[in-house]
């Protein structure tokens, strides 16, 4: 039989009073691979307690971390909304410590093995994006690990994806990005808080109307730019979008 676990029930403790807790400590629950790497992988303490709480004032049930690494988003969120949440992650190593940290912690979490192609988004009212896809356009040193099969062409594949699930969303969907999701986010989709936390921006947007256009929203640094404004800076030789190649495949609609 397994012994008291003092870290975990004080932690869990705190998040479900939604009280503030280091990362410092909560990494301390992480295996030694994730938890170095924890500063640049995963959402910290605050960021994950925020995102979760205006998604819980967004009216979310059922939430998705899309590409939930070790899972430290999904239990925060779940003990500090009282629900279950869900993940999917492509890394099984990871996949399996997100499972034993939420068996930890007490938190109900599910994480689903794989990649976007084996999730039915229509199961889900809610999002979470701590900039999944950008591993695939890092530099070889600075990825998790080498078994990512990064590459643009699948940095494309995976933001269209999630186009097409913000397309099909239904009214009144909810998703909060963090550092930016990456892709295309159709103009139904109106950012309705935002923040700076830890440095980079934090936004929850909801889903508030029809998808009748075919134009998107385009994070370049730190702007939220329509794509149709931003083909026409590329078509003028704007010196700000020349010779990015990586935005002159995203300002079309559909074509990669
Ligand atoms: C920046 S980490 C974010 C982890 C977690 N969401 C958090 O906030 O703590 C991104 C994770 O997404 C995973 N990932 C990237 N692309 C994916 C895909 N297409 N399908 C599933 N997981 C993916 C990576 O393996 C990595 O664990």
């Amino acid at each position: 039989m397994e012994g008291p676990d003092p870290l975990a029930e004080e932690i869990r403790t705190r998040l479900t009073s939604r009280q503030p807790v280091s990362d410092e400590q909560f990494d301390q629950l992480l295996p030694v691979r994730p938890r170095i790497r924890s500063a640049s992988y995963w959402s910290s303490v605050e960021v994950a307690q925020t995102a979760s709480r205006w998604l819980t004032e967004a009216g979310a049930q059922r939430v998705l971390d899309v590409g939930s690494g070790v899972g430290k988003f999904c239990s925060i969120a779940a003990l500090s909304s009282s629900r279950r949440v869900w993940g999917v992650e492509l890394r099984p190593d990871l996949a399996l410590a997100a499972r034993q940290l939420a068996q930890r912690l007490g938190a109900e979490v599910v994480i689903l093995d794989g990649t976007l192609e084996s999730v039915d988004p229509g199961r889900f009212d809610a999002f979470y994006f701590f900039n999944p896809f950008a591993e695939h356009l890092a530099e070889v040193h600075e990825r998790y690990d080498e078994r990512f099969p990064a590459s643009v062409d699948g940095f494309i594949n995976d933001v269209r994806i999630v186009e097409r699930w913000l397309r099909a969303a239904p009214i009144g969907t909810a998703m909060v990005s963090y550092n930016g999701l990456g892709g295309r986010i159709p103009l139904s989709w109106v950012v309705e808080k935002s923040d700076l936390v830890n440095g980079d921006h934090l936004r929850l947007w909801v889903k508030r109307g029809l998808d009748d256009s075919n134009d998107a929203i385009i994070e370049v640094n730190e702007y939220l730019l329509p794509a149709s404004r931003l083909a026409s800076l590329i078509h003028g030789g704007d010196p700000r979008v020349k010779g990015n190649s990586l935005v002159a495949r995203l300002v079309s609609p559909g074509s990669s």
